[in-house]
């Protein structure tokens, strides 16, 4: 038997929202962070634009508050989003104490910050380190949790599974720990903690093509599910417009604050059309312009479009997007001079577990934040930049309860040993291997951009096939990361494609040919999914 890891805060993944939030609980408090891979690998660090809050004279929180209702197309949550905002210089302020390097107006140091525009945004309002935003946010927040004595740092850790009292047949319902497994020796340790947050980030590797590192498997909102929590709004996944097209280009993206100083979006033949699609062109939601290229992509039978900044002066394209910039010389293109061609590809995962305003999920002493929760704040479609902001805003509002409520929790008993005495070594990896991509390809071709009842139904039979063979697979083999990520890679898309079944209409993100028109013969609604025997099903089968 293994010593049992012992804390009385357990933080699953080390983005803006896992470290924020360890940084915002006291000194006083022991806490353990998990990442499955390097400490700063996860979508925090390839954040490209920036962070969105009222930070300048002209702007107002109520134009921020209206811009975000507004992108999220009737099912943002208007208390969530007040508060969001409201929060929003504070959590800024936060990060420039803790030495975050954004740009200033003026190059020599000045004391104003520039803030650049994103699409749905009607002021400029995103703080930024030039096009590296997450770098230099992620950078500053690993520097700081490293020098505090009171966290302890677990890489190459992927938390399994949640340890629920339910699951140990307890009466209560809350989470006491994680089985976790240690990549570098290849055991499976318990950890147990008086409170769990799971900050996982998102789910966007579900699909063939995307924006996100490898990271981005929907592990917490799997394991979150699997615990009993309700999710919701899995349909709502978001496409951004330009990432780059080049075929040795893994997953770059072309930050929408390209388009915010004036990038043109053209097709190959050098044609502009997004005023065609809508009146904002360029600096629509990033949902209109993303099915406005597709639309044009398939129409004319284009692989790509093409994104265009080089008439503006190249010390300015030099200075505001290095990294662009560099990436793309890389690849030989000089955007000085010529476009980018470019497509869009999975970006944001907007539904996640349900969550309320201090980031609690259904089960006692488990909280979800960043892109795995759903606070209400993105509604059908998040607005550009409000992601990084909810991390903040959420974090650290999870830290307050935490905080609040941590010495009045006992720390739980020791827990029982991870059981592997009916597993062997898989003899058949290829299963994994074919499994993943099996399931990214129908994903992008099935749930994709532009969806149809008949897509969806084949999406659906191939998930549950995989789905069996899957479970089949972990129960008799050794965990290894692939598996465990695959695992939860096809519980999520099982909770997209039932999600984006159930919905009737096209709204926001969910944009399907069968109903292509916003439902109005009711209110907009949720979409909630229910784990079989959790709580709110076995409230509902006693009252029925
Ligand atoms: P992440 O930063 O993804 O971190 C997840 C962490 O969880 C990682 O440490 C990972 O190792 C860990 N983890 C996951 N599963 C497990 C497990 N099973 N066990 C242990 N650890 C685990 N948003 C903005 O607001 N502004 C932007 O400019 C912006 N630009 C973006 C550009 C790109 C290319 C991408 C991909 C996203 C961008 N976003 C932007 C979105 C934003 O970056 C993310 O939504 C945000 O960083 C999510 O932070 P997070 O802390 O929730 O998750
Ligand atoms: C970008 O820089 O275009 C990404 C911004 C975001 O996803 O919020």
């Amino acid at each position: 038997m293994h010593t049992q890891h012992q804390y009385d805060v357990l933080i699953v993944g080390s983005g803006a929202a896992g470290l924020t939030l360890a940084l915002r609980l006291p000194a006083r408090a022991r806490i353990a962070v998990l990442s499955k891979g390097p400490l700063q690998e996860g979508n925090t660090w390839y954040a490209q634009g920036g962070i969105s809050a009222v930070l300048d004279r002209e702007d107002s929180i109520e134009s921020h508050v209206n811009d975000t209702m507004e992108a999220g197309a009737g099912l943002c949550k208007p208390e969530v989003v007040r508060y969001t905002v409201e929060h929003g210089p504070d959590a800024v302020q936060w990060l420039i104490d803790l030495g975050v390097p954004f740009t200033r107006k003026d190059a020599r140091g000045g004391n104003s910050f520039h803030l650049t525009r994103e699409g749905g945004h009607q002021h400029r309002r995103v703080i930024h380190a030039a096009d590296a935003t997450g770098m230099a946010l992620e950078t500053s927040l690993v520097d700081a949790v490293r020098a505090r004595d009171n966290i302890d740092l677990f890489e190459q850790h992927i938390a399994i599974d949640l340890i629920t009292a339910e699951r140990l047949q307890r009466q209560d319902n809350r989470c006491l720990g994680a089985y976790v497994l240690d990549r570098d020796n290849h055991r499976v340790e318990v950890f147990r903690a008086r409170a769990v947050v799971l900050a996982t980030g998102g789910a966007s590797k579900v699909y063939r093509y995307t924006s996100n590192p490898d990271t981005a498997t929907g592990d917490g909102i799997a394991m979150a599910w699997r615990a009993g929590c309700r999710v919701a709004n899995m349909e709502f996944n978001q496409f951004h417009p330009t990432c780059l097209y080049h075929p040795q280009a893994k997953s770059f993206l072309i930050t929408e604050a390209v388009r915010g100083e004036g990038g043109k979006l053209l097709l190959p033949d050098g044609k502009p059309f997004m005023q065609r699609f809508d009146a904002r062109a360029e600096l629509a939601p990033r949902d209109i312009v993303a099915r406005a290229i597709d639309h044009e992509m398939k129409r004319l039978g284009y692989d790509h479009v093409l994104l265009d900044i080089s008439h503006k002066p190249a010390a300015f394209i030099r200075e505001h997007f290095p990294t662009v910039h560099q990436r793309c010389l890389e690849f030989g293109i000089d955007i000085t001079r010529e476009p980018i061609p470019v497509v869009p590809a999975a970006h944001y995962t907007c539904g996640g577990v349900q969550v309320d305003l201090k980031g609690h999920s259904d089960v006692d002493g488990l909280y979800v934040v960043g892109e795995s929760a759903c606070t209400g704040l993105h509604g059908a479609n998040r607005m550009a930049s409000n992601s990084l902001l909810e991390c903040l805003v959420f974090a650290s509002a999870a830290a307050a309860d935490i905080d609040a409520g941590l010495d009045s929790i006992p720390m739980p008993p020791e827990l029982p040993e991870w059981d592997e005495s009916k597993v062997t070594d898989s003899d058949e990896e290829v299963v994994v291997s074919h499994n993943w991509d099996e399931l990214r390809h129908f994903m992008w071709d099935y749930v994709g951009i532009v969806r149809t009842d008949k897509r969806l139904a084949r999406a659906r039979r191939r998930v549950e096939l995989l789905q069996h063979e899957i479970t089949e697979y972990y129960s008799n083999f050794t965990v290894t990361n692939d598996l465990l990520e695959l695992r939860n890679l096809v519980q999520v898309a099982e909770l997209i494609i039932r999600s984006a079944q159930q919905r009737k209409e096209s709204r926001g993100l969910h944009y399907t040919l069968d109903y292509p028109l916003p439902d109005t013969s009711r209110p907009p609604q949720d979409t909630v999914l229910t784990p079989p025997r959790s709580r709110f099903e076995t409230a509902a089968a006693a009252t029925g």
